[in-house]
């Protein structure tokens, strides 16, 4: 099973699913809406059935946002349709892959980087990506910080194929990724009780 496979299979789930914890989440957001110009065009990558992309599309004059599994694609554009105000552009995309409008002002990626290879690559990807003097937010899931416990938990449930296929890098290495790509490092915090997913504002320097 590829791992475009595994997000279809789980799409009807993932749309389902409430959010773990409310709060956190709302704080995260109030984080990102806090750094959005009503004039910038944003990318959110890795956009699941698109309840991020929708809440930020009011603050902003434009939202791609990009997801490989055709399915969560699917299911984020049939929710547009039951609401009225602004629209996220919902585009089927591998994560980073050159689409027309880039640069962006600001590229989100949630829970997304961990589930990707090569994270060098992607995060140089991300800074082509980002216009200069823009930003490029993420939180992203370190399992190197978590108890060895819990990596030979996540390890056992790969190999069963009930987890999807995960990168495990710490936030040290993700930070260090973030500087040698160029990017500034703005913000690093975690939301809630998490302290294994931190939410990191990395800005491409303006000149
Ligand atoms: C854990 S979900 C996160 C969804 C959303 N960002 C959120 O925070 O709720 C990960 C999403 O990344 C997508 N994804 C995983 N690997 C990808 C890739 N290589 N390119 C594009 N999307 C990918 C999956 O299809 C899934 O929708």
């Amino acid at each position: 099973m590829t791992s475009q496979t595994f997000w279809d299979r789980h799409a009807p789930g993932y749309a389902k699913k409430p959010i773990a914890d409310v709060t956190a989440y709302e704080e995260k957001l109030r984080c990102v809406t806090a750094i959005l110009k009503p004039s910038d065009h944003v990318l959110e990558v890795g956009c699941g059935t698109g309840g991020t992309a929708r809440r930020i599309a009011p603050f902003v004059a434009h939202v791609t946002a990009t997801d490989f599994s055709a399915e969560m694609i699917r299911i984020a554009s049939a929710r547009l349709e039951a609401e009225a105000g602004p629209a996220p552009e919902f585009l089927q995309a591998e994560a980073f892959q050159d689409i027309t409008e880039q640069p962006y002002d600001v590229i989100c990626a949630f829970s997304l980087l961990h589930l990707l290879e090569d994270i060098p690559s992607v995060v140089n990807k991300a800074f082509r990506q980002t216009r200069p003097g823009g930003r490029f937010i993420s939180k992203t899931v370190c399992l190197k910080d978590a108890p060895q416990w819990m990596r030979a938990m996540v390890r056992v449930l790969m190999a069963v194929r009930i987890a999807p296929k995960v990168t495990i890098l710490s936030r040290a290495e993700l930070t260090r990724h973030l500087i040698e790509a160029g990017f500034e490092i703005d913000q690093t915090q975690y939301f809630g009780k998490n302290r294994l997913s931190p939410f990191i504002v990395a800005r491409r320097p303006a000149n």
